[in-house]
């Protein structure tokens, strides 16, 4: 039996063991950044860092299982780090950071590799799917989800917002936390995920869920020439124009539905339920709304490109901050399970 989750910042009566909110939630750099990201998860991500203390990382670790040559990732990385700042990530009110620049949290898998059931990580589907794929995957990915564990515990992380396809990983952390504290002690914070779902599933150019992996992707910083033509290029029915249509099934309607003000996207609809019109200038307005929606993020990150040295001057400082936390909970369990000779040290305060 686990631990009940002691995760929630309740107050106790005798005034002791408050544990702050503590939001943490990863982003890997394996591509930039697409309006399924930005409005799937980036977009609540960065909400939330109001929400309290908040914690988010670039999890160049994890792309290591699929970026394999080293100048781009260098590059994923610092774009990525460019882009949330950009896009509002608040280096004052959120530490953000890249995640190989905190080592304690590698040396923490391997505690938490200890107690990872191999029944448990056989299941979670970024290796099954590749296996039943018939691909050989590598021990990085077998293990994934337990440097994914590491990574929230390390920080006392107490709300993880994830897009659906990460829950399970969250499970496999509570999992792991528990299993760890049920050997050693109150030793890590239980974490819950939280879902962000207001994006929903933002579709691709052609219609399908949009994502890197199936080449219909609009980027959020792109060249707006390449975005105009991706979208001029967006198939549409070939019912006639004069014929009614519902907006909620055409894709080309729930692009602009995320870009366009709510005035324009009440008319739009009203348009679609009127037929008579053309793709053409619903193209158009889409072409307009999205950049117009991005324009302040766009300029912001010409203004964070042109002064070199700063985002590195906030990625050193969010390691620092990072490192700080990870090495207290580090030691909090190296001392727990019996890696630390001295006794007492690290005890939770
Ligand atoms: P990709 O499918 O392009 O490889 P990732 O898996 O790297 O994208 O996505 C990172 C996160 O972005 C996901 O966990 C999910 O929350 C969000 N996301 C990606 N694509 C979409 C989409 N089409 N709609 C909504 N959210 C998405
Ligand atoms: N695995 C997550 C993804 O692919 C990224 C990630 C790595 C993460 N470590 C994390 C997310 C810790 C939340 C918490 O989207």
């Amino acid at each position: 039996m686990h631990p009940e989750n002691k995760s929630e910042p309740a107050a106790k009566a005798d005034g002791k063991q408050v544990r702050p909110a503590r939001v943490l939630s990863g982003i890997q750099p394996t591509g930039r950044f697409h309006w399924g990201n930005y409005f799937g998860a980036i977009r609540q991500y960065i909400e939330l860092q109001t929400a309290g203390d908040a914690f988010y990382f670039i999890a160049d670790l994890h792309a290591l299982t699929t970026v394999r040559d080293p100048d781009l990732l260098r590059r994923l990385v610092l774009d990525a780090a460019i882009d949330l700042v950009a896009l509002g990530l608040d280096p004052e009110r959120a530490t953000l950071f890249v995640q190989s620049d905190v080592p304690e949290v590698t040396e923490l898998t391997w505690l938490l590799m200890t107690v990872a059931p191999m029944g448990l990580l056989e299941r979670c589907h970024a290796y099954k799917d590749k296996k039943m794929r018939g691909l050989t995957a590598d021990a990085g990915l077998f293990t994934y989800p337990v440097l994914m564990s590491a990574d929230i515990l390390a920080y006392d992380a107490t709300i993880v917002p994830v897009g659906e396809d990460q829950v399970q990983h969250i499970e496999v952390c509570r999992d792991l936390a528990g299993t760890f504290n049920h050997l050693y002690g109150d030793v890590f914070t239980l974490p819950k995920p939280r879902l962000v779902e207001a994006g929903g599933r933002v579709p691709g150019t052609d219609g399908q869920k949009m994502s890197k992996s199936y080449d219909n992707t609009l980027d959020v910083f792109e060249d707006l020439g390449i975005q105009k033509k991706k979208i001029s290029r967006i198939a549409t029915d070939s019912r006639p124009m004069a014929d009614p249509k519902n907006p909620e099934d055409d894709h080309l309607y729930s692009l602009y539905a995320l870009v366009a003000p709510e005035a324009d996207r009440q008319k739009m609809a009203e348009l679609y339920q009127r037929g008579g019109f053309g793709y053409g200038e619903i193209k158009k307005s889409l072409i307009e709304a999205a950049a117009h929606f991005f324009a302040s993020a766009r300029q912001r990150r010409v203004e964070i490109e042109r002064d070199s040295g700063r985002i590195e001057a906030i990625l050193v400082d969010g390691a620092v901050r990072a490192r700080a936390k990870a090495s207290e909970v580090l030691t909090r369990a190296k001392q727990a399970c019996g890696l630390s000779r001295r006794q007492g040290i690290g005890r939770r305060p």
